[in-house]
């Protein structure tokens, strides 16, 4: 019923060359895939480039990020209609390096969301709690404020196009996985809050992802799990070979 998504944040990583060279490699070891649905999430330098060569592949195409505004005086920034002409079907927001090193809040976060929806652009939307929060047990809590507030003011209707990424801080980059026990305890708490703001069938329709030191060793275990509904992978999303047997797990 939930198709599964595997999507590669690639980061900040890959020139437009080596970004070209990524994915010639990745459309041809993903070919024939089903049953999944794949998106590589790129810099915005590559995405023009990435774009052409995705073309008639089976690969879709997202930004890690994006103003709200359609445009204006915003020196740096990038806005939806400039993914959209770039034919990009997702944005990552909210991820958790944006709120750390560029002071993201969880306002800030539902205005990108509205205005994503509001072009068209599907929204992969990180939440996720530290060491230290966990640590206090403030998981739950944070997970849900980081949630219910990214949402606010989105329809059931539109909540069926966002995607919604649980990337615990302390899983991302360390190498160390949340097992997939810690992972689903968690994607369960999100599934009902869906269900409480929206309803249960709703809920269900939600994909939901997992991240964090995602790798072709953890991934089918990952999977087992009945609300972990695909991978938002960075470090091992920037090698052809270790991509491909994720999307393939
Ligand atoms: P890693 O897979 O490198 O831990 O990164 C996860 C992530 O942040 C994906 O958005």
């Amino acid at each position: 019923m939930r198709k599964p998504l595997i999507a590669a944040n690639w980061k900040m990583n890959k020139t437009v060359s080596e970004s070209a060279s990524l994915i010639k490699k990745l459309k041809k070891s993903l070919k024939n895939v089903k049953n999944r649905e794949i998106v590589v999430c790129p810099p915005f330098a590559s995405l023009s480039a990435v774009s052409k060569l995705l073309k008639n592949s089976e690969i879709g195409l997202g930004a890690q990020n994006m103003h709200f505004a359609d445009e204006g005086a915003f020196t740096g920034e990038i806005s939806p209609l400039m993914l959209k002409e770039l034919n990009c079907e997702y944005v990552i927001l909210g991820h958790s390096e944006r709120r750390q090193h560029f002071k993201e809040d969880d306002d800030l976060i539902n205005k990108k969301v509205i205005a994503a929806l509001k072009n068209n652009l599907k929204p992969i939307l990180c939440i996720g709690e530290t060491l230290k929060q966990r640590k206090n047990n403030q998981t739950f809590n944070i997970i849900k404020n980081q949630l219910i507030n990214s949402l606010k003011n989105i329809s059931k209707n539109n909540i069926l196009k966002v995607v919604i990424a649980y990337e615990p801080v302390w899983a991302i980059g360390t190498g160390v996985n949340a097992t997939p026990k810690q992972a689903e305890e968690v994607h369960v708490f999100i599934r009902s809050l869906l269900s409480e703001k929206y309803d249960k069938k709703t809920a269900e329709e939600t994909r939901v992802l997992y991240g964090g030191s995602v790798k072709p060793e953890n991934i089918k275990d990952l999977m087992k799990e009945e609300n972990i509904d695909g991978a938002l992978v960075g470090g091992a999303s920037l090698s052809a070979e270790s991509f491909a047997k994720i999307v393939k797990y």
